[in-house]
């Protein structure tokens, strides 16, 4: 089936102001999405009028405490739409990397020495560092799922021999943000399940690029950042609401204990929290009105955006294909992987990355704190860099690149 017709590439463009930044006489081309994306207009504005018009702390009798209730249940129930899940099962925090850390803390108070905990060579060490902090704590074992370079997919039958009547925490990725591969976590999880293991994913990666469906994924706990997703810098977790009240998190006695909530400690980021469901409306945007839902056109702009990120990466792949200087790592075009691609570089992703800035072209170089990936690869000194395609990425700007890394051939 075709995508459904969505904004096209420069109506895109024109909502985000730091795509008109100039470097010298050349407009800059952010590469840098999987790190984090430019943001639109809508979503600066929506922090703005809160800050503005509506800032206070919660769950007071005045009205601009009451409208600061109302935008973060109506933000949780956006982000809940983006996810497929139900608002009193949506917490948010710093950051996937905090949000994950508190998640583990609680589970590791119900772990005994010798419980197995497995986690992937694939991951960013954020889905990999509270686990292996907590086997540590609380004498558990650590199963690493080895990461196939031939393939840059998970070794499934390795993962089938690491589950275990022991298992007790399985902590997958979506996608990964060093290479781009997206893993079946659907199938991993459901294999996950017989064994009775709580079930963690990391779709920061995922979650710019697809559609998430916790409900099909059936993972207890799932966190993402709307800093990747044209968002500000903040955190979503998703936690099935039985699994979310069975944790034992570490919490001020006076705070909120019902529902998600209870995940949340102090005050929270409201601006950002709000810039999260403008980020939301955003993406919806982009598709036409009439598609049905947020969550309908949501859908409809990944999957265009997934096919225009696809034609992206395959013009990228060819270009470097010509260039013996530059090996693209990471699935091939037109397979399951998101429209990140990274590269070893002749030379060293460092000097490839600052040549590239000097041509106004922004991208990231080293390991993305995939270190394990890097490791694998052998690519821990030299590192890789990093481009990423997003909804404002354009051919022309593929173009630049690859002139630019044609001329790093010297
Ligand atoms: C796949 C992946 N997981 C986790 C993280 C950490 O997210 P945060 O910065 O929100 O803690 C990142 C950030 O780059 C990421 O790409």
């Amino acid at each position: 089936m075709s995508p459904h017709t969505i904004a096209d590439t420069h109506t895109i463009r024109s909502h985000f102001p730091a795509l008109e930044r100039r470097q010298g006489d050349q407009v800059v081309a952010y590469f840098d999405g999987p790190g984090g994306t430019q943001v639109p207009r809508s979503v600066v504005q929506s922090m703005t009028d809160y800050l503005y018009l509506h800032n206070a702390n919660t769950h007071w009798l005045y009205p601009t405490s009451e409208e600061t209730d109302a935008l973060i249940a109506a933000a949780r129930t956006t982000l809940a739409e983006f996810l497929g899940a139900h608002a009193d099962e949506i917490a948010f925090g710093a950051n996937m990397t905090t949000l994950m850390f508190h998640v583990a803390r609680a589970i590791g108070r119900t772990l005994q020495p010798g419980d197995e905990i497995i986690v992937t060579e694939l991951d960013h060490h954020a889905n990999i560092a509270p686990w292996q902090a907590l086997a540590k704590e609380r004498g558990a074992v650590l199963k690493w799922i080895p990461l196939d370079v031939h393939t840059s997919h998970l070794d499934f039958d390795a993962y089938v021999r690491a589950l275990s009547p022991r298992t007790r925490v399985v902590a997958i990725g979506a996608a990964s943000n060093a290479l781009g591969t997206i893993t079946d976590v659907r199938s991993l999880i459901a294999m996950a399940k017989q064994t009775g293991a709580m079930t963690v994913v990391d779709a920061v990666h995922y979650a710019p690029h697809h559609l998430v469906d916790v409900r099909a994924i059936d993972c207890d706990f799932l966190a993402c950042s709307a800093y990747k997703f044209y968002g500000p810098h903040i955190g979503v977790l998703y936690g099935k609401a039985h699994a979310i009240a069975a944790l034992d998190v570490p919490k001020l006695e006076p705070s909120p204990n019902a529902g998600s909530e209870r995940l949340e400690t102090g005050t929270q980021n409201h601006e950002g929290i709000v810039g999260a469901a403008a980020a939301v409306d955003f993406i919806a945007s982009l598709a036409p009105a009439e598609l049905g839902s947020r969550r309908e056109r949501v859908a409809a702009t990944f999957d265009a955006l997934h096919h225009r990120g696809e034609q992206l990466v395959a013009h990228l792949w060819d270009g470097i294909g010509r260039m013996p200087w530059v090996t693209p790592v990471g699935p091939l075009p037109n397979s399951s992987r998101t429209a990140t691609v990274s590269m070893k570089v002749r030379g060293g992703s460092e000097a490839a990355a600052r040549a590239l800035a000097a041509r106004g072209l922004f991208a990231s170089n080293g390991d993305f704190y995939a270190s394990t990936v890097a490791r694998r690869l052998g690519v821990e000194a030299e590192g890789l860099l990093r481009i990423g395609c997003m909804a404002y990425t354009t051919d022309r700007e593929i173009d630049r690149l690859l002139a630019a890394l044609h001329d790093l051939r010297s």
